[in-house]
């Protein structure tokens, strides 16, 4: 597939994407959603593939939605079209792990796209940011909830009020993101982390997501119920079967993903 908006390759089996507007801070205009989308989906459907990396230039990981094809849109084209919607739920629709490997600037819908993805690698020159109300508008793929969630009400309130941005440092102490890396390193510690999730049970894996994304959707009587049924499900694989003697006879697992 020949894209303009994104570079894909394979490591090993690891799908990596990166964003490439450069001229426009890897705005998020509909072309590159389509391609992000494309690109996505033939990674889910690619057997070899067991995690993906989505990151952008060491600059900026996206600087939001492009603005400049935004400006002279109408209520009736934004809510008629699904404005943000199609496209973009390629991310959340993914059932294989997504990493967001973030450096440079995450603002608006580059903010929301990195935490759409399943966790968050950010180099340490990273910045994230909702700066839509200095726009004119409000967040609108996610960043009020998603962000509200990651980091609580005083926090995402003030960002999103404001638009001040956050610094790697204080994204990690607010659980934005998992961990901060030298920027130099993290598209290679990203790949490293995709490499060993996708060395282990692909349906166990998908499992394992299913159940943490649940928490966001449930109760707490009701997630841990959904997830005991899926940890008793994984007693039905042959990975579970392998995994657990692998063990107990001290040698690595080979997993059939079955
Ligand atoms: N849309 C379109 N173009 C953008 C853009 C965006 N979101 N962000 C940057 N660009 C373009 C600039 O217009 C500029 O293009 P020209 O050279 O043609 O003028 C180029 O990228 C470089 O940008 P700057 O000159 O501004 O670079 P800087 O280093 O001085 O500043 C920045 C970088 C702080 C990221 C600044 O560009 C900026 O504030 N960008 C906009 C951030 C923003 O408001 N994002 C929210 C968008 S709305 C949204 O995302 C809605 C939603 O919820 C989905």
């Amino acid at each position: 597939m020949a894209f303009e908006n994104i570079t894909v390759e394979t490591r090993g089996n690891v799908g990596l994407i990166a964003l490439n507007r450069p001229k426009a801070m890897n705005a998020l205009c509909a072309a590159l959603i389509a391609e992000l989308g494309q690109a996505l989906n033939a990674f889910e459907a690619d057997d070899a593939v067991g995690a993906i990396v989505l990151t952008g230039s060491e600059k900026a990981f996206a600087a939001g939605a492009d603005i400049k094809e935004m400006a002279e849109r109408g209520y009736m084209d934004v809510y008629m079209s699904n404005f943000i919607t199609n496209g973009w739920e390629a991310i959340t629709k993914c059932r294989k792990p997504i990493i967001a490997a973030v450096s440079g600037f995450a603002l608006g819908g580059g903010c929301e796209v990195a935490m759409m993805c399943d966790f968050i690698l950010a180099g340490d020159n990273a910045k994230f940011g909702q700066p839509e109300i200095t726009i004119g508008t409000i967040p609108g793929a996610g960043g009020t909830q998603r962000l509200t969630r990651a980091i609580g009400k005083a926090k995402a309130m003030e960002m999103c009020l404001t638009g001040r941005m956050m610094n790697a440092a204080e994204a990690e102490c607010s659980g934005l993101v998992s961990r901060v890396v030298p920027v130099a390193e993290l598209v290679d510690e990203a790949v490293k982390v995709a490499g060993k999730i996708a060395s282990l049970s692909r349906p166990i894996v998908m499992l394992c997501k299913e159940s943490v994304n649940a928490a966001f959707e449930t109760g707490l009587a009701q997630g841990i119920t959904f997830e005991r049924r899926l940890f008793h499900s994984t007693f039905a694989t042959l990975d579970q079967k392998e995994g657990m003697a692998a063990f107990v006879e001290k040698r690595a697992p080979v997993f059939q993903n079955k």
